[in-house]
């Protein structure tokens, strides 16, 4: 092991980001092909569930187990270490991907060429500008008919509101696809459709003047080829990687995932680009990776919905220092401290006990309950890491106990399973009312689910007409007075005690907001951070 610095400098971590079946599972695969960290394509399970039944989700969450695909997939390439975190497949857990990117460094956007950007795609985007995310943007399926480059890069651009920039570009695409101009490197990567092998042909083309271009890919077009990079050293400024890694400037490659084809030069130019860990904001100052000093926050907390092993394991991103095996660290919310005598990480696909990890590592901790998502460990010091937002949840609906016997195990079973961050929850006349948020169906059935099997309660969903939560802050009391008593049906706490105010309708929003001026209406829960 090298010093803290030498090793922040070698890691990257990050995440692959997409709209569901535009190639992210398939990527997340040939990039640990190229790593060495598998040796057979089929090896990455898919996380999506095809059909959206509860028990579909469930049996692909019991196969994973608290497994490396579930959170982190580490991998060395060249000389850097290369920390991958996993985000979920499907759309209803969107807010678990929310929470994961705030645990990355920079992410790779995979579009789907033939259907452009994609509804998910927007939101996760929208995520990634709130705290200026290098993306780095891969489009996919070349050899599929898909739109034209340029009107995708002009997609790319409106939709997602970032500058591109590409450095790479393909010649024809579909059936007639040949391959990509790597325009960084000046480089022609020939296309060869190739499931398995993952050599690709490369030519050195220093000059597209060259007559090897023709060649190699035909008279009519290379000189397509030479009109289109002219237009784009014309109508691009030239890639500046400063606004790349300041998050205002995407570079786009293109490729064919499923055909090996495009990867190898996405993962060399990522290693060359993307930053390594990078410097964070706690409440009370910014926290630099290469202090001595470890500090960590908790993003995500998985826990094994096989009764058999019924184990929670709290994924840890280190910042900064250097974390180590039964050193007791502090844990600033409960003012407790604690050792962690296995702390995992996930190398090439297995779990092993590390003594020691580095910031931009993520490791696994054992926990009988004592964290929640947000959490921060630190050497003594008493600060919390900023940025792990809650949205307002899309879809409403009041818990209702259908077994009086078992209230005790609801109540304790609700608490867990929304602290783990399955779904929000909103509590109403001092907990007597329990209201879970959720982005989609999915989470209410798997709820019930995880109830029944883990607690072994059982509660009915009533769906309730709200439209939106949105957090309220204030300065003056006595105006929050007044608004609680006129609005105390809508009023809620989340599980952090912060008051929500619950809108049955986007009218009754805006009047609220007009007529309470002194009040601050908040769309996530990060104003209490930001
Ligand atoms: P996701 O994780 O983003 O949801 O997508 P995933 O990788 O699972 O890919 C979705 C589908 O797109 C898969 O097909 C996959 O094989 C296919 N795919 C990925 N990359 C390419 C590519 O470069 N070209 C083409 N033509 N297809 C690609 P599927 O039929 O849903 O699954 P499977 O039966 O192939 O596993």
């Amino acid at each position: 092991m090298g010093t803290i610095s030498e090793e922040i400098k070698k890691r990257r971590t990050f995440a692959i980001i997409s709209h569901p079946d535009a190639g992210k599972t398939t990527l997340t695969e040939k990039l640990l092909l190229f790593g060495g960290a598998i040796q057979t394509a089929g090896a990455v399970k898919s996380n999506k569930i095809k059909n959206t039944a509860a028990s579909d989700f469930m049996e692909i969450e019991k196969q994973r187990g608290i497994s490396v695909a579930t959170s982190v997939m580490a991998f060395h390439y060249r000389d850097v270490l290369i920390n991958l975190l996993d985000t979920p497949g499907h759309k209803d857990f969107a807010e678990d991907t929310y929470r994961t990117l705030t645990a990355v460094d920079s992410v790779i956007l995979v579009i789907d060429c033939v259907k452009g950007v994609e509804e998910q795609t927007e939101k996760l985007m929208e995520v990634c500008r709130m705290r200026d995310t290098p993306v780095m943007i891969f489009i996919n399926k070349l050899d599929r008919e898909g739109q034209n480059p340029f009107d995708l890069l002009d997609e790319l651009e409106s939709k997602l509101q970032i500058k591109v920039r590409p450095l790479s570009w393909p010649i024809s695409i579909g059936a007639t696809f040949k391959g990509v101009y790597n325009i960084y490197d000046k480089e022609l990567n020939l296309f060869n459709p190739n499931k398995t092998r993952i050599e690709e042909e490369i030519l050195q083309i220093r000059d597209l003047g060259d007559s090897n271009l023709e060649d190699a890919i035909g008279l009519k077009d290379a000189g397509v080829l030479r009109q289109d990079i002219e237009l784009i050293e014309g109508v691009y400024d030239k890639f500046d990687d400063g606004l790349y890694r300041s998050g205002h400037l995407a570079p786009v490659f293109f490729g064919s995932a499923v055909n090996n084809f495009g990867i190898r030069e996405l993962l060399d130019t990522f290693i060359r680009l993307a930053p390594a860990p990078r410097p964070r904001m706690a409440d009370k100052r910014l926290i630099e990776p290469t202090e001595e000093k470890f500090s960590g926050f908790v993003f995500k907390i998985h826990a094994n919905i096989d009764p058999r092993h019924r184990d929670r394991i709290a994924f840890l991103r280190v910042c900064s220092g250097k974390f180590e095996r039964n050193k007791f660290f502090h844990h600033v919310r409960l003012g407790k401290d604690f050792k962690f005598s296995s702390p995992a990480t996930f190398m090439a696909q297995e779990k092993n006990i590390i003594e020691q990890a580095f910031p931009g590592d993520v490791i696994g901790l054992y926990d009988t309950g004592n964290f929640k998502i947000g959490d921060t460990l630190t050497e003594g010091e008493k600060f919390m890491f900023k940025g792990i937002p809650s949205f307002s949840p899309e879809i409403f609906k009041e818990v209702a106990n259908t077994d009086p016997l078992k209230s005790k195990q609801l109540e304790k079973g609700i608490e867990q399973l929304t602290e783990e961050g399955l779904a929000q929850l909103f509590i109403q006349q001092n907990g007597q009312r329990k209201i879970v948020g959720t982005v989609g169906e999915l989470q209410f059935e798997v709820i019930q689910y995880r109830l029944m099997h883990e607690y072994g309660a059982s509660c009915k969903f009533l769906p309730i007409q709200i439209y939106k939560a949105c957090w309220i802050t204030f300065e003056k009391p006595e105006v929050f007075e007044q608004f609680a008593r006129y609005r105390a049906h809508q009023l809620a706490q989340d599980k952090d005690g912060r008051y929500v105010f619950l809108a049955e309708s986007p009218w009754m929003l805006d009047t609220m907001i007009k007529d309470f001026p002194d009040l601050k209406f908040h769309f996530n829960s990060e104003f209490k951070i930001a």
